[in-house]
């Protein structure tokens, strides 16, 4: 949601933090801010927009070896320097990730105590409590082991303290790493802000606090020092550049049969090594998908995949709604929690929740130690690398992988799928990253000159062909800022077809060969109403006729992985479309790439 840094070290901290801040810049670009100490005072910069903003600020001839730095998605309070990070009340100094749900309590707490508030966040808030409670002992230990109890929500925090050379940090479910570097070390709220620099570093878990020196990093839990595992940050800094690309979201398109391909390495060689990396799915007889965004669309393939598989009944829920519902599940449940950051609050908390009533949990995410991946009783990794772009490509169709593979596990488990069968569906699994391939290189440029200026574009499909069709409307939306709308294409007719008119785009997907004909009559429904039909279809359902504008024939494979193919020329569109657009297509507007907050 937000992005926070810190540095203590040899070098200078407003350089190193610039940096960083560039590479968390896609957790939150509404505005930004550093922090530094100078012979013991504390200078604070800040602009609103993107970081190059906040360099036009800073004065880079300013030595200091300490420093904070932030990026922010705001969530309570405008967009203002005011209401930017670091904020700074008392001796106290801090950035934040996360929300203090009980802000107003202590607010009013804080205006008892004649502390007189500037911005309208939380995080000032929280800044002005810590201080009052740092003011009655002049301890930060006991101070932020107070607040454990005292604050309610999730933090990441960075923290300066005035007259002390020591940087701290503590957090409770916003994703925050302490990292190791030589006479320098560092905490960021993800390992790519300060890759350039390290790729050793610490977990810090909830409640627990580091002090960091220049050449020391202690970890306090329950006020005890702790030794904690050092952990190897295995993506390269390659990852984390475009090599070449416009975009990272085009650069992540591109990358996407290469990783389809190293995944199905790993986990398809046979079906022994399949059903190894499985869970024993035979005991559940109901899976429950939760997620949010792409990866709750993926979870809605998933249910197509998983039911026509395995003959077991899936309900895919968006995490925000089924952390408050009321939930039906026995011993015989598993819930699945996707999640390409491991980090979005809904899907955690979806997943404390399955915890506490005992159920088994499986997490399908990319990010290594991950709170997702950390809390759930298994966890399946899709390997995607760094994903920078906001708007997901590589790792929602690496889901879709994942969840084939579950599928065709949990198939054979069960002993729907035998081996003759396993064997028939590996070969289009061989010939799967090829097909995706020649997607990615195909060539939609004139398709998204036709329709780039419409103010509404339809997608339509069936079964699994509606949940790609959500993607590919998702997809547009948050890059191209057009409104869009996908609908099961037996739905329309239900009223949404009034809004269809003359060259109105409607894009049509039909891969899935059981519902094909109906799917093809409710296309000829809105294309007699003069929509500008843009027809995907798979190649062995493909026919000509004049109920389309535009066609797109994909090569089919089966009915586990089309979608994989499937989606690529809706990713192209949208990315197409954004860029005639002039859109800032890797950070969209009011977007994050982690959503740490409800
Ligand atoms: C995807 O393009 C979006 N940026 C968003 O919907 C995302 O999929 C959603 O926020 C879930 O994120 P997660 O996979 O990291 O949990």
């Amino acid at each position: 949601m937000c992005g926070i840094i810190g540095y203590i070290g040899k070098n200078n901290a407003l350089k190193v933090i610039t940096d960083g801040l560039k590479q968390l810049e896609y957790r939150g670009y509404d505005s930004a801010g550093i922090a530094i100490k100078n012979n013991n005072e504390i200078k604070i910069f800040k602009s609103v927009g993107k970081i190059k903003e906040l360099e036009k600020k800073i004065d880079y001839t300013i030595q200091s070896d300490i420093g904070i730095g932030h990026t922010r998605w705001a969530t309570h309070g405008s967009v203002n320097i005011t209401n930017s990070h670091p904020h700074k009340v008392g001796s106290i100094t801090l950035v934040h990730n996360g929300i203090i749900e009980n802000y107003e309590q202590l607010k009013q707490e804080l205006i008892k105590k004649n502390y007189q508030l500037k911005s309208d966040t939380d995080t000032e808030i929280a800044c002005g409590y810590i201080d009052y409670l740092y003011q009655k002992d002049k301890n930060i230990i006991t101070t932020l082991n107070k607040i454990k109890d005292i604050f309610k929500g999730s933090y990441a925090f960075a923290i300066l303290v005035d007259n002390d050379n020591y940087l701290y940090a503590t957090r409770k479910d916003s994703p925050l790493i302490i990292a190791k570097g030589e006479n320098e070390n560092y905490l960021a709220s993800d390992v790519p802000a300060i890759l350039k620099y390290t790729n050793q570093y610490y977990l810090l878990d909830n409640y627990e606090i580091a002090i960091l020196e220049k050449d020391n990093i202690k970890i306090l839990k329950d006020n005890k020092e702790i030794k904690k595992e050092l952990l190897t940050f295995n993506y390269n800094i390659e990852t984390s550049l475009k090599n070449g690309y416009d975009h990272f979201m085009l650069k992540e398109i591109n990358e996407q049969d290469k990783l389809v391909e190293s995944l199905i390495n790993i986990y398809l060689q046979d079906k022994k090594t399949l059903l190894n990396k499985m869970p024993d799915f035979k005991k559940y007889n109901q899976i429950h998908i939760v997620a949010c965004g792409s990866a709750y669309h993926a979870g809605l393939v998933g249910k197509y995949l998983i039911e026509k598989y395995a003959n077991t009944k899936v309900y895919v829920e968006v995490a925000s709604e089924y952390r408050y519902n009321k939930l039906f599940f026995d011993k015989k449940t598993l819930v699945i929690i996707i999640s390409q950051s491991g980090e979005t609050a809904d899907s955690l908390a979806s997943l404390r929740i399955a915890k506490e009533n005992k159920i088994d949990t499986l997490a399908i995410v990319n990010v290594y130690g991950s709170s997702i991946a950390r809390e759930a009783s298994k966890t399946l990794y899709i390997n995607a690398g760094c994903e920078i772009a906001v708007a997901t490509t590589k790792a929602y169709t690496l889901q879709l992988l994942m969840l084939s593979f579950i599928a065709l596990a949990m198939g054979i488990q069960k002993e729907l799928i035998d081996d003759s069968s396993f064997e028939d569906i590996k070969k289009y699994y061989t010939k799967l990253p090829q097909l995706m391939h020649n997607e990615i290189k195909r060539d939609l440029k004139n398709i998204a000159k036709n329709i780039y200026k419409k103010n509404n574009i339809f997608f339509i499909g069936r079964g699994i062909d509606y949940a790609l069709s959500l993607e590919g409307s998702l997809k547009l939306k948050e890059i191209s800022y057009i409104h869009s709308e996908a609908y099961p294409a037996g739905e329309l007719k239900h009223g949404t077809i009034s809004l269809i008119e003359k060259n109105t785009p409607v894009i049509a997907i039909v891969t899935d060969e059981n519902i094909y004909e109906k799917t093809i009559s409710n296309i000829k429904e809105v294309a007699s109403r003069g929509a500008y039909v843009i027809l995907i279809i798979s190649k062995h359902l493909d026919k000509d006729g004049d109920f389309y504008n535009e066609k797109i024939v994909i090569e089919n494979t089966n009915s586990l992985i089309n979608s994989l193919t499937a989606i690529i020329p809706l990713q192209l569109l949208a990315y197409n479309i954004a860029l005639l657009k002039g859109c800032d297509i890797d950070k969209p507007r009011n977007l994050a790439k982690s959503v740490t907050v409800e």
